[in-house]
């Protein structure tokens, strides 16, 4: 069986779905291991590592696609202005973060083109699965980039300094959202010397904020927002009315603001408005990490830093993984490598639909769209 792994072509992406190390593990479990030659230039892995390493460099991409019984991608193919789905084989396995319902296009096409399409962002949540979650992979390095972020962006230090010229204080670190990336964004801030506050709507992080130095601040919720696997659910509206008072509370009184929150993994609520920005002191800085979802601030510019007019930075990092792209790759490259070799019997990928991960993960087959939130992101798009 023939994994193809094409060369990432969206503005901006950096990163390459395996690496090296893993063709070596594919192949050792059977597979026949095809990269496109360049493939991995950007995250730091030349096209000698890769020959090294028991794969067949392919030159061109679209030769490539339709060789491959099996692609792995790290984001979803386009279809325009480069169609990466038409090359693709009827039948081919394709396995990609795909973010399916901010894709609808790709999906479509994917469909149409009767490919088996996998996105790793649809894993369930279980302990099995754990180590094929791409999704955390990528969220640790956005915690981590987004505290580093803050701590550039601040004109003050972020840790406690006692200098001859006097002692300066700790910077103040607000976290919003406490999953993967708010928890790594909270240690990181931790190990450069900071204070941290944190909040989610979650009850269970408590315990874990302070597991990682951080001091939890919340509000009780009239109604849970847990909506099972760690994912958060919309706040009623009494809740999120209560909660606005905290955050511009805590806002106000913080140099850095890191906003992870999400729903069900993918939307972004807006939970600090102008008002509450307007209340931050001059000079402090918001790190809205939920960018690439629309972002947690209201005044927030996907993919640009502004200043407001009495001096509140916002920074709004889009696909901050590809900026750390040797690690993310190599982390994204290891989870796809678990999804298919657990998977995998007498060399060949075993498609087992009745298995609660690929189940899970299914985005398409046979010619239609079988994951749910897709289905009803499509409707609604109809609509
Ligand atoms: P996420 O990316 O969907 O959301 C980020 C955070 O935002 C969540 O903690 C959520 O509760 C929070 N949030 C949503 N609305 C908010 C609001 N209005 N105010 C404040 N915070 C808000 O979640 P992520 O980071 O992917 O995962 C969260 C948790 O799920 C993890 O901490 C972990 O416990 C669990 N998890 C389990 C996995 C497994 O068992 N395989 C894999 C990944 C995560």
């Amino acid at each position: 069986m023939k994994i193809a792994v094409p060369k990432e072509t969206r503005p901006g992406e950096s990163r390459v779905a395996l690496v090296p190390e893993s063709c070596k593990k594919l192949a050792q479990a059977g597979y026949e291991v095809l990269v496109e030659a360049g493939a991995g230039t950007a995250a730091g892995f030349p096209d000698a590592a890769y020959a090294e390493a028991g794969a067949r460099l392919v030159p061109e991409a679209a030769a490539l696609l339709s060789e491959g019984d099996f692609v792995l991608k790290v984001t979803a193919p386009q279809v325009a202005p480069r169609d990466e789905v038409t090359p693709l084989r009827r039948g081919a396995l394709l396995l990609a973060s795909l973010m399916p319902t901010r894709h609808l296009d790709t999906v479509r096409a994917l469909a149409a083109q009767g490919v088996t399409a996998f996105s790793t962002d649809a894993i369930p949540r279980t302990t099995r699965a754990q180590a094929m979650d791409t999704l955390s992979s990528m969220a640790n390095i956005i915690g981590y980039k987004g505290a580093l972020l803050g701590a550039l962006e601040l004109g003050k230090y972020f840790p406690m300094f006692m200098t001859a010229a006097g002692t300066v204080f700790p910077a103040n670190v607000f976290v919003i959202g406490a999953g993967v990336a708010g928890l790594q964004a909270i240690a990181t801030a931790r190990r450069l010397g900071a204070k941290i506050a944190a909040t989610d709507v979650r009850p269970e992080v408590k315990e874990q904020i302070e597991s990682v130095g951080g001091r939890y601040v919340g509000i009780e919720l009239k109604q849970s927002a847990a909506a099972g696997g760690g994912y958060a659910k919309e706040l009623s509206d009494e809740d999120k009315a209560r909660q606005r008072e905290l955050l511009a509370e805590q806002c106000a009184q913080s140099d850095v603001v890191i906003t992870t929150a999400l729903i069900g993994g993918v939307f972004a609520p807006k939970l600090i408005s102008a008002e509450i920005v307007g209340r931050m002191k001059p000079g402090a800085v918001i790190v809205d990490l939920a960018a690439d979802g629309g972002g947690n601030c209201e005044l927030s510019q996907p993919g640009r830093t502004i200043v407001t007019d009495h001096g509140v930075k916002i920074v709004a990092p889009l696909n901050l993984p590809a900026t750390m792209p040797t690690h993310a790759s190599l982390l994204f490259s290891r989870n796809l490598t678990n999804f298919v070799t657990t998977f995998t019997k007498d060399k060949t990928f075993q498609l087992d639909l009745n298995d609660d991960i690929q189940k899970g993960a299914l985005i398409t087959h046979n010619g239609e769209v079988v994951h749910e939130p897709t289905r009803t992101a499509l409707a609604t798009a109809a609509a």
